[in-house]
């Protein structure tokens, strides 16, 4: 059962899967989630299972509304204020309530728990249908590039996992965490809602967590989002053999393999078209990918944290 089209009886098929403790692949607007029933341990390993996924690393739980949050997390003034951008790509890390209804497996054992609603109208009313909260990780085995079409999903996982289509991503980058602490606010990872956004709507400067504090989004390893292809990063000449993803010119006489980020140099667009590009120029089968600079402001923030790790060397 895979690519299941969005009609009424499919998302009530789905919702059946969810409740009875089986996993479904959902659409977002950052990218594709791996779901289960974030109360469900068993459930819930089932993810870090088909995943690969080599710790346990905290998941995202995703919600429907305010007030299935409210029943995971403390939210402070200063959460609330960022809880005005669900639904939306932000990820809030906030203290768990004693009673919330979630496997310690969601947590990783922390104190915390990531919460965020997706602004997906499939996701939402899926969520919503189930009546559960859902913990969702990127629905890519763990290590590779982040899905941001149904197509991906399923060349990652096969049919095992039903996969509910529901177009490309429109933002194509993970969410932004934030982890409110008292009344400061931690970026854990840079994402698809840009650090000035958030700056902006709450008149404070946003953190930037110090390299040595090792806490903080435990899945953020070295190496990750990774193609099979080597990145060779800030590439203004692509030299024979190699892939190149440009970012608005690209340069005179280049014939090989060509992605285009963003021919107008829009960061926004170049971070929807991320993931995708990247996956079609391994697709093609060279052995290195060369490229562009991309400018850091805005989502290029987490557009070049994404590529950073993209090139870091590999695990064995
Ligand atoms: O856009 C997204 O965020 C996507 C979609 C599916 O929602 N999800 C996603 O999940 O990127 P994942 O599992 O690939 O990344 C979750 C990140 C990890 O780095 C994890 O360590 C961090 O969130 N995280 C989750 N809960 C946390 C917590 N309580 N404290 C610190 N970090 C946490
Ligand atoms: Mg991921």
């Amino acid at each position: 059962m895979q690519n299941q089209p969005a009609t009424a009886a499919t998302l009530a098929d789905l919702a059946v899967i969810l409740r009875a403790g089986g996993l479904v692949a959902i659409p977002t607007e950052t990218v594709y989630g791996l779901a289960a029933d974030a109360s469900n341990a068993e459930a819930v390993l089932a993810i870090y299972e088909i995943k690969g996924r080599p710790r346990f690393n905290p998941l995202i739980v995703h919600c429907a509304d305010l007030a299935m949050a409210e029943t995971l997390a403390e939210f402070s003034p200063l959460a609330r204020t960022l809880a005005r951008f669900w639904p939306g790509p932000l990820t809030l890390v906030l203290p768990k309530r004693a009673d919330a209804p979630l496997s310690d497996l969601v947590t990783a054992g922390l104190d915390t728990v990531g919460i965020r609603i997706p602004n997906h109208p499939l996701a939402l009313e899926l969520i919503a249908r189930t009546g559960l909260p859902l913990a969702a990780p990127s629905a890519n085995p763990s290590g590779r590039l982040s899905p941001t079409t149904a197509g991906q999903v399923v060349a990652g996982f096969g049919d095992s996992v039903p996969v509910l289509d529901g177009g490309p991503c429109t933002a194509g980058v993970e969410s932004t965490i934030i982890k409110v602490e008292d009344e400061r606010a931690i970026q854990l990872r840079a994402g698809a809602l840009a650090r000035e956004e958030i700056e902006a709507a709450i008149g404070q400067p946003v953190e930037l967590p110090r390299r040595s504090t090792a806490i903080l989004a435990p899945g953020m390893l070295a190496s990750h989002y990774a193609p099979h292809a080597a990145l060779r990063l800030d590439a203004v000449h692509p030299t024979a053999g190699e892939g190149y993803l440009a970012f608005g010119v690209v340069p005179q006489g280049w014939t090989g393999p060509l992605r285009n980020l963003s021919p107008s140099g829009d960061v926004r667009e170049a971070a929807r078209n991320l993931f995708s590009m990247l996956h079609d120029l391994d697709a093609a089968g060279v052995r290195t990918i060369a490229v562009a600079p991309i400018p850091l402001a805005g989502l290029g923030e987490a557009i070049n944290d994404r590529l950073a790790r993209a090139a870091a060397p590999r695990e064995a």
